[in-house]
């Protein structure tokens, strides 16, 4: 459990980086600020597009820039919205960062929003019954039983 300045230091992190969210569409900006095993802290926004689906949320742009940097283990996330209460993630992102959840670890994630509220939780708390690999590898049929597409 991360201790709670540094979680408030990270929701900081969370509100700036939300001032960058490209958001015309749903004018709902969101910011995240995913802090990594080494002490790096990876800043993400959401980034929309006029085709509605290729929208990709503040949480999952974190988390790609820090795969991208090398960075695969996570001990903390803040998310910044304007809602009241503070936005939890998405379903999409839920399962996004629980793939860099250890079996018996967590994620602390910090909810908040610009007028000052703080709401603490983890992910396992927010997704209980992650899907994962160990559970993927299990049900693999054999290479030699799946047909290709062509
Ligand atoms: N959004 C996020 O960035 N994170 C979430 O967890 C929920 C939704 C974004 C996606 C879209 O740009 C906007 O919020 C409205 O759904």
């Amino acid at each position: 459990m991360l201790d709670d300045a540094t979680l408030d230091a990270l929701g900081l992190q969370a509100l700036a980086a939300r001032r960058r969210a490209y958001a015309p569409y749903s004018h709902f900006l969101v910011g995240a600020a995913l802090l990594c095993d080494d002490g790096a802290v990876i800043e993400g926004c959401n980034v929309e597009n006029a085709s509605y689906g290729l929208c990709i949320c503040a949480e999952r742009t974190a988390v790609a820039a820090a795969v991208a940097q090398g960075r695969r283990h996570f001990r903390a996330v803040a998310i910044a919205t304007a809602s009241t209460p503070p936005a939890t993630p998405c379903g999409m992102c839920r399962q996004v960062l629980a793939e860099f959840t250890p079996p018996n670890g967590d994620i602390d994630i910090l909810l908040v929003n610009d007028a000052g509220a703080r709401v603490r939780t983890t992910l396992r708390a927010l997704f209980p019954g992650i899907f994962d690999m160990a559970q993927l590898q299990s049900g693999q049929s054999p290479a030699s039983t799946t047909e290709p597409a062509r």
